[in-house]
């Protein structure tokens, strides 16, 4: 396939094309939920936004997972709150209809009888949604009938499998931060899949990965990110980054001495997966508007220490490249530096002179962009 850009400037800052993705692709996206921790037992429930999708997840008396959209057949309002555990009933605060987990039927109107003179239960159930788990983690779809089923979305992902585990005590959480940009997600995404700007732009942070030391591998619509500074070898991180967690003492999982495993995991569209010897992070894109994008990043390490960039877990910090005391490129962050460029992107995809030039091809360079963008096109039609 010739690298190549391949949708049109408009796509990264018009209205139309910003609502033809909610309409046509975000509402059958794959995202992150919640760790599988948080639903092991019976009535443990998550709850979401997604876009304008209120949505949860809970494990129901048969020990399945059900996700259904957080919205009541009655007049509208969200059933559950925040996460927990609500038993085997789903019961709207609002005026008390109930739910059934495992189908999302209704099951009981108070007052039915004096009330109500034609209501047809089979109709008012809960509307469904879709949700898969893989190592761990919990996938949620507003769509119950998504283009691409769970099984197609994740397949061939073990020949990437990492070996973190949120469940058998090594990680613990440590923290949240959301990181505010100015850009359309697709400007973030191509520039996290370029592989050709990581030794120019992030020379000082992760050091001199240049093209033919780094790759993308591609995974159905997801790409998968390796380090092959190791005299070739696939590693999930750079020679300078572990020099920097050694210099810092960062905590590191064992056995990691290795660590051939993927030190980026982007799942189309919208989730991306960190796992490294220091930790396990996600981070989920929530685009706001098209030239706003939002990036939850939920940090797990050992006994839950943060690293050299420390995470609060108590609270979540929200970081703006305004609020910055010093140039993004001096913040030592190489997340922080990503934030600049893409919005000085950003900034110039309006002027009627903007224009892609040549991508430099190479699956450690700008090629994984051409397939991205391909995929983008095949849910919009
Ligand atoms: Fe839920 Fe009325 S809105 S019972």
């Amino acid at each position: 396939m010739k690298t190549e850009q391949l949708l049109p400037r408009q796509a990264y800052f018009e209205e139309a094309w910003y609502q033809r993705e909610v309409q046509d692709l975000f509402s059958q996206s794959w995202i992150y939920a919640a760790p599988s921790t948080a639903l092991e037992q019976v009535g443990d429930y998550v709850t979401l936004r997604f876009m304008d999708y209120s949505l949860f997840v809970i494990r129901d008396s048969e020990g399945e997972l059900q996700a259904y959209h957080n919205l009541c057949r009655h007049r509208g309002c969200e059933i559950l709150e925040d996460a927990g555990n609500c038993g085997t009933s789903l019961v709207c605060p609002y005026h008390r209809w109930t739910y059934r987990a495992e189908d999302g039927a209704l099951r009981g109107v108070p007052n039915e009888g004096e009330c109500f003179t034609d209501l047809d239960r089979a109709d008012l159930s809960l509307i469904a949604a879709s949700v898969g788990t893989y190592a761990g983690l919990v996938f949620v779809n507003p769509s119950a009938t998504p283009a691409d089923s769970f099984a197609q979305w994740i397949a061939n992902m073990d020949d990437h499998l990492w070996p973190h585990s949120l469940t058998d005590g090594s990680l613990s959480f440590s923290g949240e931060v959301v990181y505010e940009m100015h850009c359309n997600w697709k400007v973030f995404y191509e520039n996290a899949i370029d592989g050709y700007h990581l030794g120019y732009l992030h020379d000082q942070t992760l050091g001199k990965v240049y093209p033919d030391r780094n790759v993308w591998d591609t995974v159905g619509r997801h790409h998968v990110w390796y380090s092959t500074e190791w005299a070739g070898e696939k590693r999930s991180n750079t020679k300078l980054s572990v020099a920097g967690a050694d210099a810092y003492s960062t905590p590191t999982l064992h056995p990691h001495e290795q660590a051939t495993y993927p030190g980026v995991v982007m799942l189309f569209p919208l989730t991306i997966l960190s796992p490294s010897p220091w930790g396990f992070y996600v981070s989920i894109l929530e685009p706001k508007g098209p030239e706003l994008t939002m990036m939850r990043t939920l940090a797990w390490s050992p006994g839950g220490q943060g690293g050299r960039f420390r995470f609060d877990a108590e609270s979540v910090q929200t970081v703006r490249l305004v609020d910055l005391e010093q140039h993004p490129m001096e913040s030592g962050n190489f997340q922080i530096e990503d934030m600049w460029i893409v919005e000085k992107v950003q900034r110039n995809i309006r002027s009627p002179l903007y224009q892609v030039g040549p991508l430099a091809t190479g699956t450690g360079a700008e090629s994984p962009l051409t397939e991205f963008q391909q995929h983008v096109m095949h849910f919009l039609g």
